[in-house]
């Protein structure tokens, strides 16, 4: 089945992936293409945004790429540096703005009777973020809307379904921006909303069926939702013929290999669990640097996947559970388009599992949508919730070197502090959490005696995508009997602190 198809181009703004979710909410498909990558084949995109841009179209190095075949043949939005955009090449002026406006502001004019605006009011709250304004409209535009500092805040050319907005209307403080997307897509484009996970899911199995026929496919499963949502797809594509693969890297959360391991076998999956724990501590043993340890975890990891791979009889295929914000091609800050984030190149040298041919069923969709997708299939909500957990796991959680030792006692920590905040309901509100062991032993007193033992370091984030976290307020009770816990149940640990660092500038994890 053909869905519609929203084409946006990227000038570089960083909420242009904003755009395609509010889109794609709308059960709307659309793609991310750079300003200067226009597809060739426009006939498969019923309508197109221009994203903003951190650049100015009066610049001498302003992003302008050539609309012809767009403009005034599809429907058009152009959104902040898209508005300035068709305003200056088109008989308009945009001039450097008196009054910058960042955040917050208020429609205070919409014109009467627009679908564009249908069911938003004056007063409704926009989210700006420019510093050029529109001074003169283009040639045949008609002012729709206006703020108290912005007059020209939206218009649209006369004959034309091209529409233009200063404001960004994908940002969540736009009150009103989804709706004005719907207004635009779905009563002046006329798309249908007809891109649903369920349509989805019947989509991508009946491709894969035919892409794959009779083929075997091995697929390293890691515990996390996007490897596990690619497995169930791909299984009821093909069935037994998909081999996953689950390795115990002895870095785990505790109990997580087995339990892991029998709720994939309940959800049909044909999957191998390979315990490599000793394999990897051992390659481990006395190195503290956190980039050689990544390094062996992830040599360790390629040779034990290989071995695996190498025992299934012909495989042709290698599926990844590879997700959309990983192959966008955005534009970078000097205002060409960034390098793809992953590649796959078959090139001598690599393990043999690298040269088979690649399968990527989820690589059209952002991570909620993923989730979406997963609870289509009525997967286990909390296997979809899972927070996320950093491929090298307790490795880098372990500040310094490893040893089975530490290992346990992280273990036992990490289970106590997670186990709680489930139990306090906190654990869906907090985005990712885990425990650290320091480096340093710390003196304290158990009933009379002295102790000199490990310290641990609690942390619970909030953020959207890892790049920008803060702390998480938890409550003070729950650290409280979290900590006690932690000291009375744990062997080898007397001291427990909370991390009260934001990233910038810490990370999340610690090494
Ligand atoms: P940082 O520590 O860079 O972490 O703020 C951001 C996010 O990335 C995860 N992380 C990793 N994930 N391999 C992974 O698969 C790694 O080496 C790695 N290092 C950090 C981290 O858990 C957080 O979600």
């Amino acid at each position: 089945m053909q869905h519609n198809n929203v084409l946006i181009l990227d000038f570089g703004s960083q909420y242009t992936q904003l755009i395609a979710r509010r889109v794609r909410e709308l059960n709307i498909y659309c793609e991310i293409h750079p300003f200067n990558k226009i597809p060739s084949n426009l006939d498969r995109f019923n309508a197109v945004i221009l994203s903003g841009s951190p650049f100015s179209v009066r610049g001498e190095n302003a992003l302008h790429p050539d609309l012809t075949e767009i403009r005034g043949k599809k429907p058009l939005l152009g959104v902040c540096y898209g508005a300035q955009y068709l305003a200056h090449f088109s008989g308009g002026e945009v001039a450097p703005s008196n009054t910058r406006e960042y955040g917050r502001a208020n429609l205070s004019y919409i014109k009467e009777g627009e679908d564009f605006f249908k069911l938003i009011h004056e007063g409704s709250q926009v989210w700006m973020s420019h510093s050029d304004t529109i001074k003169d409209l283009p040639t045949g535009a008609v002012l729709l809307a206006s703020t108290r500092d912005v007059k020209n805040a939206a218009y649209k050319i006369e004959g034309e379904d091209t529409y233009a907005i200063q404001f960004h209307p994908e940002v969540y403080h736009s009150v009103d921006g989804k709706q004005l997307l719907h207004n635009f897509l779905v009563d002046i484009a006329g798309l249908k909303q007809d891109w649903t996970p369920q349509s989805f899911i019947e989509e991508t199995v009946e491709e894969l069926k035919v892409k794959l026929g009779n083929d075997k496919v091995v697929l390293g499963l890691s515990g996390g939702v996007d490897s596990s949502v690619a497995a169930m797809l791909l299984n009821k594509a093909i069935g037994k013929n998909l081999y996953c693969i689950f390795v115990n890297n002895g870095l785990l959360r505790k109990n997580e290999f087995q339990d892991v391991l029998d709720q994939y076998q309940d959800m049909g999956l044909n999957v191998k669990g390979v315990d490599a724990s000793a394999r990897f501590l051992d390659a481990l043993e006395g190195k503290s640097d956190p980039e050689e340890k990544r390094k062996t975890i992830g040599r360790v990891f390629i040779e034990v996947f290989d071995d695996e791979a190498h025992q299934i009889q012909e495989v042709k295929w290698l599926a990844q559970g590879t997700i959309y914000p990983d192959v966008i091609e955005s534009v970078s800050a000097t205002g060409g388009p960034s390098a793809t984030i992953k590649s796959h190149h078959n090139v001598g040298g690599l393990p043999d599992f690298m040269k088979l041919k690649v399968v990527e069923p989820l690589k059209l969709l952002f991570k909620d949508e993923v989730r979406r997708v997963g609870a289509s299939m009525n997967m286990d909500k909390q296997l979809l919730g899972r927070h996320p957990f950093p491929g090298p796991g307790l490795a880098i959680r372990i500040l310094g070197d490893i040893t089975p030792e530490k290992v346990r006692i992280l273990q036992e920590v990490d289970a106590i502090f997670i186990n709680n905040l489930k139990s306090w309901n906190l654990y869906d509100k907090v985005w990712q959490a885990g425990a650290m062991l320091l480096p340093v032993n710390s003196v304290g007193v158990m009933g009379d005696e002295r102790t000199y033992e490990k310290c641990v370091a609690l942390r619970a984030v909030e953020s959207t995508d890892g790049m920008t976290a803060d702390w998480v307020n938890l409550p003070y009770e729950f650290l409280q009997k979290t900590s006690n816990e932690i000291i009375n149940k744990v062997k080898g640990v007397n001291r427990v602190v909370y991390d009260i660092s934001s990233k910038p500038p810490a990370t999340i994890e610690w090494e």
